[in-house]
């Protein structure tokens, strides 16, 4: 039984997770309200919610688990990358649940948190769901806040998950950033992602929408967000906000289809390329139902097999932690009490172990 935090950025979350990826009880504390005023994530906020609803969080976690401290067998914690204050609350809370329950501790890579996700079981309505487990050799991408990789994931022990090669990454904007700076320009609240979303939606069919530029497409598997950004702004001050109040859902529709479109692409072209069938689709920005559809869709027409984690799971959440710290704890990893938080923590070559 793997006990785990995580407070890389805004939200507070802890979960208890049984036998590699039976979830057990997890809770995600939002910073959302605190930080909506400010547009954005403040750091020293962050760092002090977590301070404040971490310990209490815990206790909800354990007797929603019905399952004593004592029963926890190691505890995972998010060591990186994220916002340094905000980590490093987790990790010293987790260090001292460690050190007086005399457990072993688990630092865990964010991201590799993020693929993880894929693997969770859980409980609907009385019965369990047990999603089939991702096949290896697979392709991860991972779309959050602050990244946008495409990774390839070798066969490792037992048939999961191995090393990790770093194919492409953003060059400036990630795509859940891009997301929230398209939001503000088109004044739409924090964070940007599910007001985006929502606004799309409104879009009648037939309505025209803008079309903005497909930034990298067919050159390489890096990716570019910031120039679709500044597009948007363009269209909206030169035309959009004198279209009256229809023309935010149409910028909002016209944005997502080009984020949507060269994120498929390029994982497109890199399933072929690797003549990959397993494609771990993870991170915030998964929880976008149109990103979803584009996918779910390709995978029905291409024959792959497309892990796509539950919307509560694509988001930040301690139950993708406890999920990859099983594995490692599994594997025998065991760190130190002395394991910093390291917020650019890279992802390449962060293995299992
Ligand atoms: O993975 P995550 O919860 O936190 C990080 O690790 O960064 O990702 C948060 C990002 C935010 O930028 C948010 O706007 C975006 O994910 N997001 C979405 C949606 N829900 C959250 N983006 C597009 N559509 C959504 N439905
Ligand atoms: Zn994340």
């Amino acid at each position: 039984m793997i006990l785990a935090i995580e407070t890389s950025c805004d939200e507070t979350a802890v979960a208890l997770l049984e036998k590699g990826r039976y979830l057990l009880a997890h809770k995600v504390a939002s910073q959302v309200a605190w930080h909506r005023p400010h547009g954005g994530v403040v750091p020293e906020l962050a760092a002090r919610r977590h301070m404040e609803t971490l310990a209490p969080l815990l206790q909800e976690v354990l007797a929603e688990g019905g399952r004593p401290l004592e029963e926890v067998e190691a505890v995972a914690v998010t060591r990186g990358p994220g916002l340094v204050g905000s980590l490093l609350v987790g990790v010293q809370f987790a260090k001292g649940l460690a050190l007086a329950l005399d457990r072993p501790l688990i630092g865990v890579h964010h991201l590799v948190g993020h693929l993880m996700a894929t693997h969770l079981a859980y409980r609907r309505g009385g019965s369990w769901v047990e999603p089939p487990l991702p096949r290896y050799p697979a392709l991860g991408l991972i779309v959050s806040g602050s990244h946008t990789d495409l990774v390839q994931i070798d066969e490792g022990e037992g048939g999961g998950p191995g090393r990790l090669h770093l194919l492409g990454s953003t060059r400036d904007d990630a795509a859940g950033e891009a997301f929230d700076k398209a939001a503000r320009i088109l004044g739409l609240p924090y964070p940007g992602g599910p007001a985006i979303e929502k606004a799309a939606l409104q879009v009648e069919p037939g309505e025209p929408i803008p079309a903005f530029p497909r930034p990298l497409l067919g050159k390489g598997f890096d990716f570019s967000f910031s120039g679709l950004k500044t597009a948007l702004l363009y269209w909206w001050e030169e035309e959009g906000r004198h279209q009256g109040e229809r023309a935010v859902y149409r910028g909002a529709a016209g944005f997502q289809e080009a984020v949507v479109e060269v994120l498929f692409q390029k994982t497109a072209q890199a399933m072929e390329a690797l003549g990959l069938k397993s494609l771990l689709l993870v991170g915030g920005v998964a929880a976008n139902r149109r990103l979803r559809e584009v996918f779910q869709r390709a995978a029905e027409e291409k024959g792959w097999e497309v892990h796509i984690p539950p919307l509560a799971f694509c988001t930040d959440n301690a139950a993708m932690i406890a999920a990859a710290g099983a594995l490692s704890f599994q594997r025998g990893r065991r760190d130190s009490l002395d394991l910093d938080a390291h917020p650019s923590l890279p992802l390449q070559e962060e293995g299992w172990l």
